[in-house]
């Protein structure tokens, strides 16, 4: 099993190592199926307060980190014997989405990739023109700085690596998949509180099973999120057949397919 070369280019190494050393970045790093570095922004500081951030050009609140320090680490860290894993993005809130979809183009990079944590108000664009090899961003809402982003990043991609989570399975089954949400999951007790574990789930009927899993996955999506079902092109009549067998009709007509 071939594992995945992850490099991060921070000034808080410290928060990217601890969780880098727990749960499934832990045990993919002990199986050897990820290949975690992690390098402090400030090596490539060149004044005695190893400062990386000036104040912007123009005037205006905060501070921008500055190109000078990014990328002499960036270029240490690539003259070094084990080079940088490329492509190199940058995590900022106006990068490119990542989703599902990313991950999985990620995750097959045969020489891996790495990430530069954006922090402050921003990052002098010459870096984004001139250092790093695309942009991105995990979502529509703005952080501190892309810390966290990169852990997402990371943990998304990690876990799609071969050999990473236990039951392979399990990835091809879950949200996203085949571009529709997850079916809904339970476990003992078979009655909590009164509330009871859907029958067919016990029955041992796994055809039934299945079907039901298929039916409240479709039914789930359509209701909760409509755009990954029209970013699949909709229904099949076989999906809309299932969701009418389910007494689903006047959802389906809600989303104007005609019952
Ligand atoms: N840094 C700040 N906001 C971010 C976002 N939304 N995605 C990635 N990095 C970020």
């Amino acid at each position: 099993m071939t594992g995945i070369r992850i490099e991060v280019f921070t000034i808080f190494p410290a928060v990217v190592e601890a969780y880098g050393d727990v749960s499934i970045l832990r045990r993919a790093r002990d199986a050897g199926l990820l290949d975690l570095r992690v390098h402090d922004l400030r090596l490539g500081a060149d004044d005695g307060h190893r400062s990386v951030d000036d104040a912007p050009f123009g005037g205006g609140a905060g501070m921008v980190l500055a190109p000078r320090p990014l990328f002499a680490a960036v270029e240490q860290v690539a003259g070094g014997t084990a080079g940088l894993a490329r492509p190199l993005l940058l995590l900022g809130p106006s990068g490119r989405r990542f989703d599902q979809q990313a991950a999985e183009e990620l995750a097959v990079l045969p020489g891996g990739f790495s990430l530069l944590c954006g922090r402050y108000e921003g990052v002098d664009q010459r870096v984004a023109d001139h250092l790093v090899d695309g942009e991105l961003s995990i979502g529509d809402f703005v952080l501190a700085g892309g810390e966290l982003a990169a852990l997402v990043v990371i943990e998304a991609v990690t876990r799609l690596v071969p050999g990473v989570l236990g039951n392979e399975a399990s990835v091809d089954d879950e949200s996203f998949g085949a571009g529709l949400l997850e079916y809904p999951q339970y476990t003992r007790p078979a009655t909590f509180r009164g509330w009871d574990v859907p029958e067919v789930l016990r029955s041992g009927d796994h055809a039934r099973v299945a079907r039901w899993r298929r039916t409240q996955s479709l039914a789930r999506t359509l209701r909760r999120r409509p755009d990954l079902v029209a970013a699949r092109g909709g229904l099949a009549f076989d999906e809309q057949e299932l969701l009418v067998e389910a007494g689903e009709v006047e959802l389906l007509r809600q989303h104007g397919y005609d019952w």
